[in-house]
């Protein structure tokens, strides 16, 4: 493609059937906005001018969605494809070509629209068609006896025979800018819409002997739209099976390809496992060998070698080293860092906090805002009171240290090498290194005490 290249993205529409108050291109598929899909892949084609029209919802899209790269062209009014498109033509290289995306078609792959480009040349019309068993509702592609497309007619205005035709018109159009211009300029909203159709300057183009040509995707999802929830929830399903596709195609083993959602990035190392009903979200990196169990969610977090995670296990924003050993039924939390061999075990909170090497904090416990070192064994239900309701404060505890199950660290508090802290204890002051620190009453037994016995009733 010598031409500059200017793609449009349509999306000023209101989506009145996602019965939502959040414009339409606004709702995430796998945790991105539909309308970061359709950029995204516009930007791989890197083209000259990237133009979106927006309308419904006022300014809702600008601000929502980054990127100098976009010029906003306001279509206040929805008058019809051909008018929004007609917005856009200010911000774009009148002298190259120019196509046309769908804010709410999100899974067109880049060889399609590439096929689509390369049949528009730099001075051709190409249309994305595709065949559909229903083509309810699409607009039709008409062609001649020879085969030749010559127009399009939108299932409202179509007659009878138009309408048993089943090549439809995705709505993917590239055409040379200039004479787009000239076309749009001429739309008339005669129709049974009322609309300013941009399929009508297929028409156009023919009667100026412009070629108009075809092309097809691969896949019929990569042209679905979403009108509703319900086609929102299948193209999610759709481009969750894609990615499950891929990295089972790069040796991850999925348990079930259906049950996979990455909202984000994912990237696994060789021999990993991932169970069923496992959500990952934003950059998430996972080593060589690791398991992950089934029902975890783990956000923004990397995973080094060998670490197994067991079922219903929540990690967010943390690092995990080698060889861990975590759930089930952990919860990590942002800002915490396992070095290897770690050992979290079921119903833990870790907030905040470093723990080292070989350390177990395997049940019941709460530690955050800690410093741990490493070989540290910290017993059943112990408690970093991090938070006096104002302000947080740190545990340090150092390396080999043993804390009692039952234990309190009232923060700021440090916990010397090698310590032994009672079952028990209520720890607010540091404790030295090497010795064994104690804080609890002293067991008492009140000999020949009776229980208390119900009284009889009536009385
Ligand atoms: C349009 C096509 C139809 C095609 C179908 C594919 C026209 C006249 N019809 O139909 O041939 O089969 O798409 O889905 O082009 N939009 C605006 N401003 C408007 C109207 C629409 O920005 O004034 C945007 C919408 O936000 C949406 C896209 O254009 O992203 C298509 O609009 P929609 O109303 O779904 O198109 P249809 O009329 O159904
Ligand atoms: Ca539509």
């Amino acid at each position: 493609m010598t031409s500059p290249l200017n793609i449009v993205i349509l999306a000023a529409g209101k989506g009145t059937r996602m019965h939502s108050d959040l414009p339409k291109v606004l709702h995430p598929l796998a945790g991105k906005p539909l309308l970061e899909h359709v950029l995204d892949m516009a930007r791989v084609l890197k083209p000259a001018k990237l133009c979106v029209v927006y309308g419904y919802g006022g300014d809702a899209l600008p601000q929502a969605i980054q990127g100098d790269d976009i010029a906003w062209a306001l279509q206040a009014e929805q008058l019809g494809t051909g008018h929004a498109l007609q917005q856009a033509m200010p911000h774009l290289d009148t002298n190259g070509v120019t196509l046309v995306l769908y804010g709410d078609v999100p899974l067109t792959r880049q060889d399609t629209l590439q096929r689509l480009l390369g049949h528009a040349g730099s001075d051709g019309m190409a249309v994305l068609t595709v065949a559909l068993s229903d083509p309810t509702g699409y607009g039709r592609i008409v062609r001649d006896n020879a085969g030749r497309v010559t127009r399009i007619v939108e299932q409202k205005d179509a007659s009878d025979v138009e309408k048993k035709i089943n090549e439809v018109n995705t709505g993917i159009i590239a055409a040379p800018t200039e004479k787009l211009v000239r076309w749009l300029a001429q739309l008339s909203n005669n129709n049974a819409q009322g609309e300013y159709y941009l399929t009508d300057t297929i028409a156009m183009a023919v009667a100026q002997g412009v070629p108009v040509a075809t092309a097809h995707p691969h896949h019929e999802w990569e042209v679905l739209g979403v009108n509703s929830k319900l086609q929102l929830a299948e193209l999610e399903r759709i481009y969750q099976r894609n990615y499950a596709s891929t990295l089972a195609g790069l040796g991850v083993t999925i348990m079930d390809p259906a049950r996979l959602d990455v909202r984000g990035a994912l990237s696994c190392g060789r021999d990993v496992v991932i169970d069923v009903n496992c959500v990952f979200e934003g950059q998430v990196t996972l080593g060589d060998n690791v398991a992950i169990g089934a029902n975890c969610v783990l956000k923004n977090v990397t995973v080094a070698t060998g670490t197994r995670i067991q079922p219903f296990t929540h990690i967010e924003e943390a690092q995990i080293g080698a060889d861990c050993r975590i759930g089930p039924f952990s919860r990590i939390r942002p800002g915490t860092a396992l070095a290897s061999d770690a050992h979290i075990g079921n119903f833990v909170e870790i907030k905040n906090s470093q723990i080292g090497t070989g350390s177990k904090v395997n049940h019941l416990s709460y530690v955050g805002d800690a410093t741990v070192g490493n070989k540290v064994n910290i017993g059943a239900g112990t408690i970093t009171c991090n938070y006096d309701g104002a302000n947080k404060y740190r545990t340090v505890i150092e390396d080999e240290v043993f804390i009692g199950s039952a234990t309190q660290l009232v923060a700021p508090v440090t916990v010397g090498r090698g310590a032994t802290i009672g079952a028990g204890s209520t720890i607010t002051r540091d404790a030295p290194a090497g010795e064994l620190t104690i804080s609890r009453i002293k067991q008492l037994t009140i000999a020949g005490w009776q229980r208390p016995v119900k009284k009889p009733k009536g009385e």
